[in-house]
């Protein structure tokens, strides 16, 4: 039984990880009707996501019927193995979970947080189980990407660890597990590098906000939806990596010393891209748009799942 902690956009998202692999869920939410709202919302999504393949492979309604709500925390954690917390992300919500849970969970069980980038050393140093918990960090949403970053706290047993990984793996989701805590784990320290120039690059008038974009959703996006950086740059040289460095090692040297130190994103420059965006998609759009992008992305896990490694060779 997997007990999932707040039921927001992540924790319903979890909720479908786990209950398609068979597992019982129980949802808990401080907010009233949050949770139900949640079951609504993952009742609606489940038929398309089946015709996909991507509902497990049992009938929705049963899938659905292993999700139930949770009337207190207490409710939620009884014989829980696994507890996956998604919480806003603010330290002292953290904390104050955290210490819930240690005092609540069975002694055994798995406390793990889906934080995007609060070190579980500054959420559970105190507790008296702190070597149970850990984090494991999923991508938004968890049941269309199936990405989840595993990191440890130093006191961090690592048979935890360990447990965690061979939960998500065997739920379908793949893991990263980092050898130690860093802020924003690896997920968003390459998705902040990138960010900081893609905001340089508009900022400095190099490019518009459409064409930046359409450089990643054109270009570098096709094969990072299928190979990582350093696979990439194994492919993009006659010899492999090592001959990619040689030729292209002073190129990027420069291009980093020429990017200077980080900028803050300026509340004026936060607006330009505000004004630009809203051309294109109205705010009144981007529910919409939102639905649109997790459909695109469901297509693609499903394109995926369809042409694995395995059957390509
Ligand atoms: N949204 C993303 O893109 C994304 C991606 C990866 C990780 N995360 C992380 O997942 C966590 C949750 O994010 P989200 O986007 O689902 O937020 P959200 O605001 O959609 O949901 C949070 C839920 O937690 C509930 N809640 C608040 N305090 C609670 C408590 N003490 N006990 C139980 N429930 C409580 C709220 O009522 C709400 O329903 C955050 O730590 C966030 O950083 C978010």
């Amino acid at each position: 039984m997997i007990a999932v902690i707040g039921s927001g956009l992540v924790g319903r998202g979890w909720a479908v990880v786990f209950a398609r692999a068979g597992c019982s869920v129980r949802l808990w939410d401080t907010q009233p009707d949050q949770a139900d709202k949640a079951v609504r919302g993952i009742a609606g999504e489940l038929d398309g996501l089946a015709e996909l393949g991507l509902a497990g492979e049992d009938p929705p309604s049963e899938v659905l019927g292993r999700i139930a709500v949770a009337s207190t925390l207490e409710a939620a954690l009884d014989g829980a193995a696994h507890v996956q917390e998604c919480t806003p992300e603010v330290l002292a919500t953290k904390q104050a979970v955290f210490a819930q849970l240690d005092a609540a969970a069975d002694r055994d069980t798995v406390l793990a947080s889906s934080t995007s980038g609060i070190r579980a050393s500054l959420f559970s140093e105190s507790l008296t189980g702190r070597s149970r918990c850990l984090v494991a960090h999923p991508l938004n949403p968890p049941h269309l990407i199936p990405l989840v970053e595993l990191v440890p706290a130093p006191w961090t047993d690592p048979a935890v660890v360990e447990r965690t990984r061979v939960l998500m793996e065997g739920v379908g989701q793949a893991t990263v597990t980092l050898k130690k805590e860093v802020p924003g784990f690896v997920v968003n320290r390459l998705q902040g590098a990138l960010l900081h120039e893609a905001f340089r690059l508009v900022e400095d008038g190099v490019a518009d906000v459409a064409d930046v974009d359409a450089a990643v959703e054109s270009g570098l996006g096709l094969r990072w939806s299928f190979m990582g950086p350093f696979e990439t740059i194994d492919l993009n040289a006659p010899g492999g990596i090592a001959d990619y460095v040689a030729r292209y090692g002073q190129l990027y040297l420069d291009l980093a010393r020429d990017g200077g130190p980080p900028r803050p994103w300026e509340a004026e420059l936060a607006r330009s891209l505000e004004t630009d965006r809203r051309k294109h998609l109205p705010a009144s759009r981007l529910d919409e748009r939102a639905q649109w992008r997790d459909r695109r992305l469901a297509l693609l896990v499903a394109h995926k799942l369809r042409h694995a490694p395995d059957h390509d060779t």
